[in-house]
């Protein structure tokens, strides 16, 4: 067990890569604070895992009000008496032209994906200072290495929260508290519903999507949560300021060549 006994904050557990994350530490040894804003949902998460062996509980928060965050904090060190991991997984994807993004949807962007992380680290820090230790986990995007049309205020908030990232590991790497980022590409969550629901034509879609993605799949909750385990865990003990891409090798690909991708794909 990769993180057993470790004390785990998650955000925005109650649906996705965050569901993902929140069971699979669980399942590592993790006793995981599941941390969302619809109580119904997230305390039906926490049940769940518990169901199956695991230590969860359940904090109601919206982790862009900084009453909520700090309540969080608190409960957490109450019950269990530290905390030794944070996954700022919580965020709002967004996709609208720039010409009629409003200021009200650049603060919604920016108040969960970017300054959400900032307050719930700002809440954990004097802990990880208390403990000497401390990992936290930011679940940004391979928005981060290059950009998309149409999301300007997602793209900006995730920078930001790479630039947090950075800065952190920087500032408190001499205290061993690590700060890192996991990026992941295009996962088999809504996001991919929406995606393939909206299709004209499925065959087009699916050859568009798997001309950008060379591994020709989407990534899974499970293989996003595994790599948010390595990150946590002791075994990335020398890892703090990275982005973690995982992405099936979108961001490494400069341009598709359809004729060797097919034959790749018959070699499979
Ligand atoms: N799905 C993908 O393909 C993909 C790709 C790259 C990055 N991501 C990132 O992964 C994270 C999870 O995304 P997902 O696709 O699982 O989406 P999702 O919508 O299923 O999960 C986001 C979760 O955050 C919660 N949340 C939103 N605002 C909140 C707030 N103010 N306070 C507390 N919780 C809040 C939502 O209720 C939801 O449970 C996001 O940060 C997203 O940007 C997702």
């Amino acid at each position: 067990m990769r993180l057993k006994d470790k004390v785990a904050i998650v955000t925005g557990t109650s649906s996705g890569i965050g569901l993902g994350i929140a069971e699979v530490f669980a399942e590592e040894g993790a006793k995981v604070v599941c941390v969302a804003r619809r109580e119904k949902e997230g305390e039906a998460v926490a049940e769940s895992i518990r169901g199956k062996g695991g230590s969860a509980v359940f904090v109601t928060c919206d982790v862009s009000v900084e009453e909520q965050v700090e309540e969080l904090a608190r409960r957490t060190i109450d019950d269990f008496g530290r905390i030794d991991v944070l996954v700022n997984n919580a965020g709002v994807n967004f996709v609208k032209a720039f010409e009629e993004v409003t200021a009200e949807d650049w603060d919604r962007v920016i108040g969960v994906d970017l300054r959400g992380t900032f307050l719930c680290t700002k809440a954990c820090i004097g802990q990880f200072l208390k403990q000497g230790s401390g990992s936290v986990v930011n679940i940004a995007t391979v928005h981060t290495m290059a950009c998309m049309a149409g999301a300007a205020p997602y793209d900006a908030a995730k920078w930001g929260m790479v630039g947090l990232t950075k800065s952190l590991a920087v500032e408190y790497a001499a205290r061993d508290i690590r700060f890192n980022c996991l990026s992941p590409g295009l996962i088999d969550t809504q996001i991919w519903d929406d995606i393939r629901n909206g299709a004209e034509d499925m065959d087009t879609c699916l050859a568009h999507w798997w001309s950008n993605i060379p591994m020709g799949r989407v990534g899974t909750i499970r293989e996003i949560a595994q790599a948010a385990v390595f990150l946590a865990s002791d075994e990335a003990a020398y890892i703090t300021g990275a982005n973690l891409l995982a992405d099936g090798g979108m961001t490494s690909q400069l341009i598709s060549t359809p004729s060797y991708a097919s034959k790749a794909q018959q070699r499979k």
